[in-house]
């Protein structure tokens, strides 16, 4: 099908350039929202729909909307960056579009075309432009597509009317600590997703699932939960937000994708980052008992999570109910920072994208 045309309904209350400016300066993650929202709807039927640029506030929804009662909801998350040269570019969009698709065939709602997707993503930030930080920081604008069910009924079955949604928001480190390495609970109980369920989704309700343990993980005093898989309560699959990578010198170790965890776009790039810089990369299956032994051995040096809001982030230290250990000497590790640098540098056009990755607007 065709892109719908997306229409320009501008903000008639616009932040000032220095209410703006004020958000900008410290954006944290996810707190402050642009002055605009990409909605476009889908009906059983007739398809894609009004899609409309429209000022960002809320969305009116029937109480008996099926999204509220069912959880039929997918989203996503990518960001824009600011290029030397003064211009906008977004990371892998058409990756992301990808992913969305498959999550909605996971949760049976329409599946959006890519060129769709990119290009609402587009309109709304060519639209608050100014909203994108400067170049050379860490700081870019994260956008937020998603979409729900806005069928009013009761019944469980999937809606026959969606609305897919793109909003942004400025966005600086999503741990308040910048790179300062996170402490991780195991989780050995609690499950985040389980084999045929629907942990390759980015679907709200895996979030959900894992709030518990998160809140649990918290109590104890660490900063982020690594689930283990459902069946064997051994092998490593990520955390509640972000991807795994295990350093052992040379040798670079991702859990592999075994349906149950999210194919992230940061752990992909990494994969390939990593072997242009003379890495090599491997995803395999890894174990609670290899991250232990291994680092009380020194053979795993570093470990770090990875993702579109978290970038990479170092993992300091680790804790289960039976353990505690610290990765390294708790400090940032320098392949670590290596492989951030090479990314963070892609992302922001000072290094070479031959990947070509970088989709400019
Ligand atoms: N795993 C989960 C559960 C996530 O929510 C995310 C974030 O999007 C990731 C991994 C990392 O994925 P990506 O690198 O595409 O942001
Ligand atoms: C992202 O990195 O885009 C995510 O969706 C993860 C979430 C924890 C913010």
């Amino acid at each position: 099908m065709t892109t719908p045309t997306i229409e320009l309904k501008p903000s008639s209350n616009p932040l000032s350039d220095a209410e703006r400016e004020a958000y900008m300066a410290n954006p944290g993650f996810g707190r402050y929202f642009t002055d605009h929202m990409v909605t476009i709807k889908w009906t059983e039927g007739r398809g894609w729909h009004d899609a409309q640029l429209v000022p960002y506030g809320p969305l009116a929804l029937d109480p008996a909307n099926m999204t509220l009662h069912y959880g039929q909801e997918i989203f996503e998350g990518l960001k824009a960056y600011r290029q030397p040269d003064g211009s906008v570019a977004t990371f892998r969009p058409e990756a992301n579009a990808a992913r969305f698709r498959a999550s909605a065939h996971r949760v049976a709602m329409p599946e959006l075309p890519v060129e769709t997707f990119v290009a609402a993503c587009d309109a709304l930030v060519r639209q608050d432009e100014a909203w994108v930080p400067p170049h050379g920081g860490e700081e870019s604008l994260y956008l937020r597509p998603f979409m729900i069910a806005t069928e009013v009924g009761l019944g469980v079955r999937p809606a026959n009317e969606y609305l897919f949604v793109v909003i942004a928001s400025p966005a600086g480190a999503y741990f308040p600590g910048g790179v300062k390495p996170v402490s991780i609970w195991l989780s050995e109980d609690r499950v985040r997703a389980v084999p045929g369920g629907m942990g390759d989704a980015k679907t709200g309700g895996n979030y959900a699932a894992s709030l518990l343990a998160q809140a649990e993980a918290a109590a104890k005093g660490c900063d982020q939960v690594a689930y283990l898989d459902a069946v064997e309560h051994k092998w490593v699959e990520e955390l509640g937000g972000m991807n795994l990578y295990f350093v052992y010198g040379n040798k670079i170790v991702t859990p592999a994708l075994t349906g149950s965890l999210l194919a992230g776009i940061t752990r992909d790039s990494l994969l390939k980052v990593a072997a242009d810089l003379g890495y090599e990369p491997e995803e395999a299956r890894v174990s609670i008992d290899q991250w232990r032994d291994d680092t009380a051995a020194g053979t795993l040096t570093e470990v770090f999570a990875c993702g579109t809001a978290a970038v990479i982030t170092p993992v300091g230290t680790v804790k289960s109910a039976g353990a505690e250990w610290t990765q390294g000497d708790g400090t940032p590790g320098p392949v670590t920072l290596r492989l951030r640098e090479q990314l963070l540098d892609i992302q922001r056009g000072v290094a070479e994208d031959t990947h070509g990755w970088m989709h400019s607007l």
